[in-house]
């Protein structure tokens, strides 16, 4: 009986210790579609199998927009949740207000400086210190197509060129079908516009443009040849496009209403999502003109600082998660991306992500890895929001010139 007594005050012990380890995480996201809810829940059970408690706190939103506002009024209000999606230069802002936590105890235990890419661990620190934990790598410069859509369609192969793009969108139009399947929000159309700045002049001009900001580049002349493709590309969108979601324009292509979406890979985890198989019921092809060249988005997560002990414990966990290999594994074959962390296996994983992974370590060796200026990897928050409404505006407006498009993009660049 005593005996029986001391078992139960020692499971009793342990009990309570396995308590006070496990904390609650808040972490905030912009994954809602079909097959960013299924990835976002595999972190999720990895998080509550370690005991803790997820609340999720996901803002609708593709982009991460309406996210990031959000998360600016909780911190303001000094309410923070313990992670959220914050990626880039973001990342150097919000260390520098002085608010993410230091992750280095864990980043050290778990080696995560000879487990990632340089380029994207520099990204991860602040002042040397690691503040945000990487997730993923996911490719933007991507062309989506419906296989059955191209073959009705008599389009034999996914173009390469501007110019055989427009002759197989011309095919798809003839064959009463809508040639691309675009989400008119802001934020797609700078996703596009990317694609083209990349597809036309190639990955310097993408630097000198997109990255360096240079106005030589952002008012030549090949400046103007982007604009009127980017012009081009819109008169094969349906006009129902104003405001639509990205996974309702990818939800086109996977029924056959859509031939083209441009779109980053996580467009991939909707096709996943729906059952649909690269290579037979779709294509993955690199945007046209950009197929020695790669826009990398890494989403990552922020941590931050908090009082209460049990929480930072969690949010270490959190942390080794995210770079451990069986989320890594789990979570980018549903979500369409590759594995950040370095020689992850690939067996399990598709055609168009082992096409990712060549191409990311290839374009990294010629100088075709380019940060992508849409997802928040190469500039300021507030250029990217300026450049981006100038984009949009010249995309929804055809009264503007294209001469105009030039300079209003040019002049957007210039925000501090
Ligand atoms: C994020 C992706 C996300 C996509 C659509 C991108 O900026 O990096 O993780 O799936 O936006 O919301």
């Amino acid at each position: 009986m005593l005996k029986l007594s001391k078992l139960a005050a020692a499971l009793a012990l342990t009990l309570a210790a396995g308590a006070a380890s496990a904390g609650e995480v808040e972490v905030l996201h912009w994954w809602t579609s079909g097959g960013e809810a299924k990835s976002v829940g595999e972190l999720k059970k990895i998080m509550q199998a370690k005991g803790h408690t997820w609340k999720d706190f996901a803002v609708a939103g593709g982009g991460g927009d309406n996210a990031m506002t959000v998360l600016k009024s909780r911190v303001v209000a000094g309410n923070p949740p313990a992670a959220a999606q914050i990626k880039g230069p973001a990342i150097q802002e919000w260390a520098n207000e002085g608010v993410l936590a230091n992750l280095d105890p864990v980043a050290k235990a778990e080696q995560w400086d000879s487990l990632l890419p340089k380029v994207v661990a520099d990204v991860m620190k602040y002042k040397g210190n690691y503040v945000a934990a990487p997730v993923n790598v996911h490719r933007v410069n991507w062309m989506w197509a419906n296989a059955a859509v191209l073959k009705k369609a008599g389009v034999a192969a996914a173009p390469k060129t501007w110019d055989e793009f427009f002759v197989a969108a011309e095919k798809v139009k003839k064959a009463g079908l809508i040639p691309v399947a675009h989400g008119g929000q802001n934020w797609q159309d700078f996703t596009t516009f990317e694609d083209v700045v990349l597809g036309v002049g190639g990955p310097k001009f993408y630097q000198d443009a997109l990255v360096r900001l240079d106005p030589k580049a952002l008012n030549s002349a090949t400046m103007t040849k982007v604009l009127e493709t980017f012009r081009k590309i819109k008169s094969y969108t349906d006009p129902a496009s104003p405001g639509r979601d990205w996974n309702l324009a990818t939800a086109m292509v996977i029924q056959e209403k859509a031939a083209f979406q441009f779109m980053g890979d996580w467009a991939k985890g909707e096709f996943t999502a729906a059952g649909k198989v690269p290579g037979k019921d779709y294509i993955c092809a690199a945007a046209p003109g950009t197929g020695n060249a790669y826009t990398f988005n890494v989403d990552s997560f922020a941590m931050f600082k908090l009082k209460d002990a049990t929480a930072q414990k969690a949010q270490g966990d959190l942390a080794a998660a995210i770079m451990g290999p069986e989320f890594q594994e789990v979570f980018n074959l549903n979500k369409g991306s590759i594995p950040v962390r370095l020689n992850m296996k690939m067996d399990k994983f598709d055609d168009c992500a082992k096409l990712s992974s060549k191409d990311f370590v290839d374009t990294a060796k010629t100088g075709g890895l380019v940060p992508s200026a849409a997802h928040g990897m190469a500039i300021s928050p507030a250029a990217e929001g300026a450049i981006k409404d100038a984009v949009s505006q010249f995309w929804n407006n055809d009264k503007i010139s294209v001469a105009d498009g030039v300079k209003n993009i040019a002049k957007a660049a210039a925000t501090k």
